[in-house]
């Protein structure tokens, strides 16, 4: 039956999993509602399943022990392991690819393969197991040129090195063991320019169901400057796309699925393109096999449609792409950080102000790095802490309030970029 209930189990335990697991709570098809390990702000709104969620037969098992009706796997770790796999094999509905198709995001070299027999554009690269070859590779090459560990190594193990030196010293770390098992392989690739576009995509496998772009910030620090971290914010829609340009992301990403199936993989879940925009058009930077964090606290907020109904849909084959529709309005999410990340950086420091955050209009605060603590308060609990997220009619409110609202909340050593947005002001001339 159509309206029937179901209880969901959702994975992860980002400010993505957050924004997932209060778009699928909107659902009138979401029953009761768990998640492993989640987090203060998760934990608020579902019960904690005491399982690893990494391990595929805990999580398997766990669910059909409970009745779950659909898991929803939320980061590339559990994919990568086949949490989709087991979970599928035990007859429940899951959102998120089984292992071979996560080798998108999982093995660099994988997805490179398939692009190029699929057609689509990326950096022209080369991989290497042998570490004489590699560095005699880089000799040759030189400077600029980009150096990425081949594995999943938590957004780091990438080098982008602007000289012969810099991409030497890169493959040295990745071959030193810097990014463990994922730096075996490495991979060197041309270095493409251009403004960058996020486009995740819903996908049965046949049929791609673009969702809205975004835009995000890789830098620690204002002005794009300091180490790269997992995102300092983000925002929806990208204003500075050309003409063209997001009809050819989309048909990349339709092409990749094709030749996918093609190859015998079922590909069901979201696909993220990571997009360069070049002069000679949209290239692919990666392919991640999973929303992004954090573009899908931007994407979600705008989005109207039952997510429950198009997570099964993408499981069993019947997405379409009336299930959902978009706004025309904006999001911008500022990431309040811990002092020090992305390096060390302190736990347990109390929160105050997220209420009054989202008395702001249109403001959503999602936790990422939070826990509560015996007495429940909410204490920070990792690097990036809360998304403070706002939604407006126009880019400029959104931005303000989102801003506003981060003013109102305070933790000890509370950090965060100031700069969120502004190149969508900017305009692409002047990027
Ligand atoms: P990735 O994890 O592959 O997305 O790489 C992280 C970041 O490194 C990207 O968001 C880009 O900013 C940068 N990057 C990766 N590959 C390239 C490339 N071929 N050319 C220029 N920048 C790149
Ligand atoms: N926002 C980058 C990622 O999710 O990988």
């Amino acid at each position: 039956m159509a309206s029937e209930k179901i209880d969901i189990l959702l994975l992860g335990a980002g400010g993505r999993e957050h924004a997932l697991l209060m778009k699928l709570a909107d659902s009138p098809r979401a029953g009761k509602l768990y998640v492993a390990p989640g987090n203060g702000g998760m934990l608020q709104l579902a019960k904690k399943a005491p399982i690893n969620p990494d391990d595929p037969t805990e999580v398997a098992t766990w669910a059909k022990d409970n009745g779950i009706g659909l898991v929803v796997i939320g980061p590339e770790a559990p994919l990568v392991a086949g949490v989709a796999d087991a979970v599928r094999a035990a007859g429940i509905a899951c959102f998120g690819p089984n292992a071979q198709a996560a080798q998108m995001e999982g093995s660099k070299k994988f997805a490179k393969e398939v692009m190029a027999r699929a057609g689509a554009p990326t950096a022209a690269y080369r991989s290497f197991t042998d570490r004489a070859a590699c560095e005699a590779y880089v000799r040759e090459v030189g400077g600029p040129v980009v150096v990425k560990a081949d594995g999943l190594a938590a957004g780091k193990g990438v080098i982008v090195a602007q000289t012969t030196e810099e991409a030497l010293a890169g493959v040295d770390e990745c071959f030193s063991g810097a990014f463990g098992d994922a730096g075996a392989t490495v991979v060197v690739e041309e270095m493409l320019e251009g403004p960058e576009c996020s486009l995740l995509a819903l996908t049965d496998g046949v049929t791609v169901v673009p969702l809205a772009t975004s835009q995000d910030h890789k830098r620690a620090y204002d002005g794009d400057k300091g180490p790269n971290t997992g995102g300092m914010g983000v925002y929806s829609p990208v204003p500075i796309l050309l003409d063209g340009e997001l009809e050819r992301m989309v048909q990349i990403e339709q092409q990749v699925i094709d030749q996918l199936r093609a190859d015998g993989i079922t590909y069901s879940g979201c696909l993220y393109g990571g997009f360069m925009l070049t002069k000679d058009g949209p290239k692919v930077l990666e392919f991640n096999a999973r929303f992004g964090d954090p573009e899908t606290q931007v994407v979600l907020p705008r989005m109207q449609g039952d997510l429950v109904e198009a997570f099964l849909a993408c499981d069993n084959g019947t997405l379409d792409p009336a299930m959902l529709s978009w706004g025309d309005n904006w999001a911008v999410s500022v990431v309040l950080a811990s002092a020090g990340y992305p390096g060390s950086y302190e736990k347990g420091k109390v929160i105050t102000g997220i209420d009054a955050a989202e008395a702001c209009e249109g403001v959503t605060v999602y936790h990422a790095g939070t826990a509560l603590d015996e007495d429940g308060n909410v204490v920070t609990a990792g690097g990036r802490v809360l998304d403070v997220t706002a939604v407006a009619d126009t880019f400029e409110q959104a931005r303000a309030n989102a801003y506003a609202a981060c003013e109102l909340i305070d933790f000890e050593g509370k950090q965060y970029r100031s700069d969120i947005g502004l190149k969508a002001i900017l305009g692409r001339e002047n990027l």
